[in-house]
């Protein structure tokens, strides 16, 4: 069996990529860092990669990280600048024994003392936005946080290891040095190839309250299905940090277990693709259902249509 999950719409093209590899036998970690890939590279994704938005001082910070779920080997990479794949230097960092997980100034030297590519990722749209963003919050007091949608991912592939990963530019207009989830083992990712993992999206602050990629993989290690660790994970954490904390951000995990079955669960609207050898790759939409339940429908192309409009609104 081979299977691949991973968060948004805007995972699509690579899952299709992705699939095409594991088909040929390819690793779990080559179609997940192809995954990755290619929306880092995707310009309208502002939330990842190349086109993503910077932070208050409009310098784009990014947040990767990759896990070994044969291993547990585990690299990451946070606040990193002017790295064409973050993705890229979190895998190769999972190798290192030591240093493992490089900050800032750290990152971006590693990543260039390894021959990374080196580019500057702040597209001319992302810094429109930015600027308009900026002129706005001094007219009118606004929240300068605005939307954090990391692309996170966990394949199988068939020869029965499992790897996760994760990559953001993180919350809009951040302050420096800000990190979410993403990065963190256990919050944003967690993969162990003889259970399966999990990746998730939302609010950095709040995901890390909870520890829910790990969660979801500890529910599923105690025998509950994919789609039951990620309902009970889910659902019960935001009810409890809502009662506990006084709100939850928005949140959605996706998992996928060592048989290739997969589950998602979300407090907002959610998409995501799929595929496994069972399975052709699929966008769909999932939303909190009653019972704290998920409910999860195929995309529409008219949702299709109204998001590559809006992706590439003028700014
Ligand atoms: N989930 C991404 C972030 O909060 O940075």
């Amino acid at each position: 069996m081979w299977g691949i999950i991973a968060t948004w719409r805007m995972a699509h093209d690579g899952i299709v990529a992705a699939k095409e590899m594991l088909t040929k036998k390819a690793t779990a970690g080559d179609a997940l860092e192809t995954t990755i890939k290619t929306v880092e590279n995707y310009p309208f994704y502002k939330s990842v990669g190349y086109g993503g938005l910077p932070n208050e001082q409009g310098i784009l910070e990014m947040d990767a990280a990759f896990m070994d779920g044969d291993t547990y080997k585990i690299g990451a990479v946070a606040g990193i600048v002017d790295v064409a794949n973050p993705i890229s230097v979190a895998r190769k960092l999972s190798e290192e024994k030591f240093n493992s997980f490089r900050i800032g100034q750290g990152a971006t030297e590693y990543a260039m003392l390894n021959g990374f590519e080196i580019k500057n990722m702040l597209t001319p749209r992302a810094r429109k936005i930015w600027e308009k963003r900026v002129e706005e919050i001094a007219k009118s007091n606004l929240s300068p946080y605005d939307g954090h949608d990391t692309v996170g991912v966990v394949a199988l592939d068939e020869h029965n290891s499992m790897a996760a990963g994760t990559s953001s530019s993180g919350l809009f207009m951040k302050k420096r040095g800000r990190v979410g989830d993403s990065p963190l083992s256990g919050s944003g990712f967690y993969v162990d190839s003889e259970i399966g993992g999990a990746a998730a999206t939302g609010l950095g602050e709040d995901l890390m309250k909870g520890c829910l990629s790990y969660e979801i993989v500890r529910l599923m290690k105690e025998g509950m299905s994919p789609q039951a660790a990620c309902d009970y994970a889910v659902y019960e954490f935001s009810d409890r940090l809502t009662k506990r904390y006084g709100k939850a951000g928005a949140f959605s995990l996706v998992a996928l277990d060592k048989k290739g079955r997969w589950g998602v669960a979300t407090n907002v609207e959610f998409t995501f693709s799929v595929a496994t050898k069972d399975e052709e790759p699929a966008i769909y939409i999932a939303n909190p259902g009653p019972n704290q339940t998920t409910v999860i429908e195929p995309i529409t192309q008219e949702w299709l249509d109204a998001y590559e409009k809006r992706i590439k609104a003028p700014v």
